[in-house]
């Protein structure tokens, strides 16, 4: 028996079951994301401060959107929405923050580095999800994929010539 709540979206309920494992996946590694860009944001020091502490909180601010977008449309197709931190813990597949590293361009690396890491496998996402048979999934995968690369490209802005 199936642990999904029933629904008129005519999509079969092992794709639905697949698609809501796979979407509170990434609701817990956007957790794990927008805790990571808070602890840049509070820790970063040196001079380029203002510009990255700012820049950081927007990023932040974006990414709880895209969770909250990704837990919603897990709950549309009749699932429940989201996971334990316990659980994010136990399957993130991002590395843990280095809370004492502070200084800038350090910080902004890493940060680069885990946003690139998320970015990728939202892309591979889009894909998963069109195979589904879902569009909606992947066209949701597709909007949170582009915002994470505007993102990005914020980001390695700085770390460019
Ligand atoms: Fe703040």
């Amino acid at each position: 028996m199936s642990k999904l709540n029933k629904t008129a979206i005519n999509l079969d309920t092992s794709a639905r079951e697949q698609l809501v494992a796979l979407l509170n996946q990434r609701v817990g590694l956007f957790t794990d994301l927008y805790v990571q860009t808070k602890l840049a944001h509070w820790n970063v020091r040196g001079p380029h401060f203002i510009a990255y502490h700012e820049l950081f909180d927007s990023i932040a601010a974006h990414l709880l959107t895209a969770q909250d977008s990704m837990a919603e449309r897990a709950a549309t197709l009749g699932g429940s929405a989201g996971m334990t931190v316990q659980d994010i813990a136990k399957d993130t597949t991002l590395a843990a923050w280095p809370i004492k590293t502070r200084q800038d361009h350090d910080v902004i690396r890493i940060l680069e580095e885990r946003l690139g890491q998320a970015g990728n496998y939202i892309r591979e996402d889009i894909d998963t999800a069109a195979k589904l048979g879902d569009a909606d999934t992947a066209d949701l995968f597709t909007e949170v994929s582009r915002e994470l690369d505007h993102d990005l490209w914020f980001v390695e802005a700085h770390l460019q010539d």
